[in-house]
């Protein structure tokens, strides 16, 4: 939600802040902006739209090019709708501000502002920010007075500010993610990694409370209670190319295409070649702890909440406990009943989710044992747990969640064999059959990208699909539904199967396609085929993902033989696939999607 960037060094500025825009797009896009820093003066250019659009206005205008200072913006509208005007940065004569996150009490500042005859122009909260170091300069310095205004506000912000008379940025973090890219001479702070990786790998992680100052001489950082703090640099070895689309038309097909190499980077470290799951140096909660866990309660939002869904007969199966997967939006206002040896587990690529953070921070004030499975590094819900195994996906770009699905996919299972082990059991054959995924993932995605790209072509017109499964195959009608609804917005409804003929058959007709989702092995595999037959007595057309052809459905997705309990890891590529090319030949942005974005970091 919004992508901050911020440079100060011996390069033209507007370049790197582009690039950073260009990479932080995922987070909010629609609309862009940027202030650049010349001799006492800060010139701003801002547009509804997406950071194309303002590369477009920049180039009609004759802002400074050669400024060697400035921050940007790209944002997803909380306050306000996208307009020109309601883009960042927002300024005053003296300032400007970038900002991403919510000011709770930004009326209650208006009105000490408007109380003092200054007023906003905008429909924006953060333009009360800018208000506010501008009132507070007439005194203060530009760091006093930036320092001031971030004790007044509440709520979530990482903001950025730059003065016309100053030659450094002040910034703030408090429950919006915010980072400092370091490098000889100059200095660059983001929302995250991506948009710095091009020019450098060592990074400061700023913690809530931070504020600090950064020029090419140097950084300062102040924590909560004002005092001057060290925070140490962090090495991240993601390669430029991560970041980039690399041939590929869409992030989105490039991450499905990098799925295997998501797992193996996940896996390898983890498994023994003996099929030992080592996860003790990652695991910091005690193994007695584990050995009398009596539920494990998973909860996430979206594809992180179908990951949980999807592991959870696989957890049951090798920890011996119940399993219960919930959505974060709801949880939160529930009153759940925790047992006595609850493990909390929080599922988020981003580490930013809302909606899935407040349960985690609500089962710690608990005191219930607490594990984050999360993608990007240092990110609030991975410092939040007690624990944190790490996906290592790389950075996924694209807003539709693919190669992070498998490899949450990936962690859940090895969770599952490592309580699995500790209480003794044989995980060891399951657990080297894991190591083989990543294969099994490159041979299908090889299999059935023709074929999916085909069907797509065949069938991009149908307003409404029906996506069925059973089983471990059910998640997975969710997660194929949810992909194709949000890049496509073509109405689709996954369901288990057997609730078919509880009320979604009335959709059934010619004009309603259901995915259908088998594995020969699995028990109930006769049963999806009278589910078949039922759609086709109806006249619906039936596309089949499976390893055995049938001869009731109209087509089939071919997959590679692959052990039942192993499924999910290759059988949500097709559907991912499927729906990645529904949108590409309904021509929509794929990348980004229309009201969505990458990391939600709103209720
Ligand atoms: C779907 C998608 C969303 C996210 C959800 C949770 O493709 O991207 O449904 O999965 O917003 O996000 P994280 O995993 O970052 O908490």
């Amino acid at each position: 939600m919004c992508g901050i960037v911020g440079y100060c060094g011996n390069q033209e500025a507007l370049k790197i802040l582009l690039q950073g825009l260009q990479a932080l797009e995922y987070r909010g896009y629609d609309s862009a902006g940027i202030s650049l820093k010349s001799t006492h003066r800060i010139e701003t250019l801002k547009t509804k739209g997406k950071v194309i659009d303002l590369i477009t206005l920049i180039t009609e205008s004759n802002i400074d090019t050669k400024a060697r200072m400035g921050i940007g913006h790209t944002r997803w509208a909380t306050h306000g709708i996208p307009s020109s005007e309601n883009a960042h940065p927002h300024f005053t004569d003296n300032v400007s501000v970038v900002h991403n996150g919510i000011i709770e009490n930004y009326r209650e500042l208006e009105v000490f502002l408007n109380q003092r005859g200054l007023k906003r122009k905008t429909q924006t909260d953060t333009e009360i920010i800018a208000l506010l170091i501008d009132f507070f300069l007439k005194d203060k310095t530009f760091e006093e007075a930036f320092k001031e205004t971030v004790k007044l506000l509440k709520g979530s912000f990482a903001i950025a500010s730059i003065s016309k008379d100053e030659n450094f940025i002040m910034a703030a973090k408090h429950e919006s993610p915010l980072v400092i890219g370091l490098s000889d001479n100059q200095i660059f702070i983001a929302s995250d990694v991506s948009a710095m990786i091009e020019y450098t790998n060592e990074f400061i992680f700023l913690e809530d409370g931070d504020t600090a100052k950064i020029s090419a001489k140097g950084i300062t950082i102040w924590d909560k209670d004002g005092q001057k703090v060290k925070r140490e640099p962090i090495t991240i070895n993601w390669s430029k190319q991560t970041a980039q689309k690399s041939g590929y038309k869409h992030f989105m097909l490039k991450e499905i295409a990098e799925e295997d190499e998501s797992v193996r980077n996940t896996i390898q470290s983890r498994i023994s070649e003996n099929g030992k799951i080592l996860l003790d140096d990652e695991i910091s909660i005690d193994k007695g702890f584990i050995k009398n866990i009596d539920r494990i309660t998973i909860v996430a939002c979206g594809t992180s909440f179908y990951a949980g869904l999807t592991a959870k007969p696989i957890l049951e199966k090798y920890t011996g406990v119940k399993v219960d997967v919930e959505i974060g939006s709801e949880f939160r206002y529930y009153n759940y009943i925790y047992s006595k040896n609850n493990l909390f587990i929080a599922i988020s690529q981003s580490g930013e989710t809302a909606d899935t953070k407040e349960p985690l921070r609500m089962a710690k004030e608990k005191g219930i044992k607490t594990l984050s499975i999360v993608n990007v590094k240092e990110s609030a819900i991975a410092r939040m747990a007690d624990s944190c195994i790490y996906t290592l996906a790389g950075p996924e770009i694209s807003v539709a969640s693919t190669k992070a699905f498998v490899s949450q996919l990936a962690v859940l299972y090895m969770l599952a064999f490592y309580v699995g082990q500790i209480k003794g059991k044989q995980i060891e054959k399951k657990a080297k059959m894991l190591l083989s995924i990543p294969k099994l993932i490159k041979t299908t995605f090889n299999n059935t990208v023709e074929a999916a790209k085909k069907l797509a072509e065949e069938y991009h017109r149908y307003k409404n699909f029906l996506y069925l499964g059973r089983g471990l195959c059910y998640p997975l009608a969710l997660e194929g539904a949810l992909k194709l609804k949000e890049i496509s917005y073509i109405h689709a409804e996954g369901y288990p199967a057997g609730e078919m003929k509880h009320g979604p058959i009335a959709l059934i007709d010619e004009n309603t396609p259901t995915v259908v989702v088998a594995h020969s092995k699995e028990p109930l595999y006769s049963k999806s085929l009278s589910n078949c037959e039922e759609i086709k007595s109806r006249d619906g057309k039936i596309i089949l993902i499976s390893d055995k052809q049938a001869d009731i459905v109209d087509e089939t997705i071919k997959m590679p033989e692959v052990d039942y309990e192993l499924l999910p890891f290759i059988y949500v590529v097709p559907l991912q696939l499927f729906a990645y090319y529904m949108a590409l030949f309904l021509g929509y942005d794929i990348d980004q999607p229309r009201n969505l974005a990458k990391s939600v970091t709103v209720e």
